[in-house]
């Protein structure tokens, strides 16, 4: 089949590639000039695990353009993965999907076939029934479900992973403007994917509102297993992994996204977290358990920075491994370790910041105000407090023998993570979160 992409960030050019690998012809559209030359001169400016060798590989599929009239002329299905940055209330901004929309339409009204336009992007519910069918059947003249199909089909991965998330899904979700889209989409996805998803296929509305909850049930269960954490703090031998590592066998809960720690962070979960809370406002119900959720997020940021202004003397040099949201990735959106650092900064202490690959990211937030450190035992040498913020598996391999060696005065780790559980220490005070104060009973496993 031939489809056509617009929007080549982070989630889009994955996607794209994933397509053209599975041998589909694909035309690429982005409206960075810069960005195209990259792609069109053999480079992968998106930093994401597997991508550049897919890229080389599914590449002779591949055709970048700026034309966006050729994503309709040129192909039977155009998926659009534009941003939809948040606003003030919570709620996603339509403006660049409703302007590549005003874009594709002069080729939509001419084109004489069926044409799907498929809007990947996340989006407010109601946001295709009220916005895109009309402005599409207003500038094409045409009739959305009879002249051509309108889908929402958002993604549901994680950053890190896109690519093997994207062609493994558990779950397809497929919103439709007819049953013919629908079809064609599930079918699209059937030969795509090598898990065998379930495909949910609903109206355009339904669709919108299932992308949205999803992403607060999981954050919800982070925010219980972070609340937990607290709890097992205050009770003598007791071990959160232990506990959720039980509760999430149970088939009724599910072992993931069930880790106390530092809690969620990045470009979907905190604000998908807000637009479910203002759509829910604008429909007249004031929902409890989304502002909770990232209440008890925020919690964990705020319950660390006191136990550092507890135990921590203010001349002391902190050092904080791990900025990113989470591992494997640059992205510094939300991030809970930034907002400690920044928190930290304020508190006048002297911070050293290392992390894998988000340094860059970070150098105009900090500098000045801290010492970036590509080497991590440059940042921990002389430490008198560190804090494990991000679990990159690079940090589980580091010489900690060496580290505590060379660690300042009465050093103190605090590891939000739990990856130095079992190793023990004789000049660091080691606290973790979930972890509760050592006691002398015995574990049996
Ligand atoms: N990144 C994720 O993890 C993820 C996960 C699920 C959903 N989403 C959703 O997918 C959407 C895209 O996210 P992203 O992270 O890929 O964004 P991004 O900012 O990385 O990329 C968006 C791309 O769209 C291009 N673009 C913008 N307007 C355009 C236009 N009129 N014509 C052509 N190109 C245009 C930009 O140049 C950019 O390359 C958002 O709605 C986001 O919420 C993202």
């Amino acid at each position: 089949m031939n489809i056509s992409f617009i929007g080549l960030g982070k989630l889009g050019l994955c996607s794209a590639t994933c397509f053209a690998a599975k041998g589909n012809k694909v035309i690429c559209i982005d409206h960075n000039e810069d960005f195209l030359r990259q792609l069109m001169e053999g480079d992968c400016p998106i930093d994401e695990t597997d991508l550049p060798q897919l890229l080389a590989t599914a590449r002779h599929n591949m055709r970048f353009t700026l034309d966006h009239s050729e994503a309709v002329s040129e192909s039977d299905v155009t998926l659009i993965i534009v941003p939809t940055p948040s606003k003030s209330d919570g709620s996603f901004t339509n403006e660049y999907v409703s302007q590549v929309l005003k874009q594709l339409a002069p080729a939509l009204r001419k084109k004489k076939s069926f044409h799907i336009v498929n809007v990947v992007s996340t989006v407010m519910p109601t946001s295709c029934e009220t916005i895109f069918r009309p402005l599409l059947e207003h500038l094409t003249g045409k009739t959305c479900g009879t002249d051509f199909g309108l889908v929402y089909n958002p993604e549901f991965i994680a950053l890190g992973s896109v690519i093997r998330n994207f062609l493994n899904p558990d779950m397809v979700l497929i919103g439709a403007s007819d049953k013919r889209s629908a079809t064609t989409i599930r079918d699209l996805y059937a030969s795509l994917v090598d898990s065998s998803p379930t495909y949910a296929i609903m109206s355009l509305t339904n669709a919108e509102l299932t992308k949205l909850s999803l992403n607060c049930f999981v954050t919800m269960k982070i925010s219980f297993a972070n609340e937990l954490a607290a709890v097992c703090e205050r009770v003598p031998g007791v071990d959160v992994d232990m506990i959720t590592a039980a509760i999430g066998a149970d088939s009724r809960v599910g072992a993931k996204y069930l880790k106390g720690g530092l809690g969620f962070g990045g470009p979907c979960f905190p604000r998908d977290n807000l637009a479910f809370q203002c759509f829910a406002e604008s429909c007249g119900w004031a929902t409890r358990l989304s502002p909770e959720v990232v209440s008890v997020n925020r919690s964990v940021v705020e319950r660390l920075e006191k136990t550092v202004l507890e135990k921590v003397h203010p001349t002391a040099t902190i050092a904080l491994l791990g900025l990113s949201y989470k591992a494997g990735t640059h992205i510094v959106e939300e991030s809970q370790p930034l907002m400690l650092a920044e928190r930290l900064t304020a508190r006048g202490f002297r911070i050293r910041l290392h992390d894998p690959k988000a340094l860059p990211t970070v150098a105009s937030t900090f500098g000045g105000k801290a010492e970036l450190c590509d080497n991590p035992y440059t940042a921990l040498a002389g430490a008198n407090c560190i804090l494990l913020l991000t679990d990159w598996p690079q940090f589980h391999l580091l010489d900690w023998d060496r580290i505590e060696r060379d660690a300042g005065n009465t050093p103190l780790l605090i590891d939000c993570w739990r990856i130095l559980k079992h190793r023990h220490f004789s000049r660091f005070e080691y606290a973790a979160i979930g972890l509760g104060p050592k006691s002398n009973s015995m574990e049996w496993s």
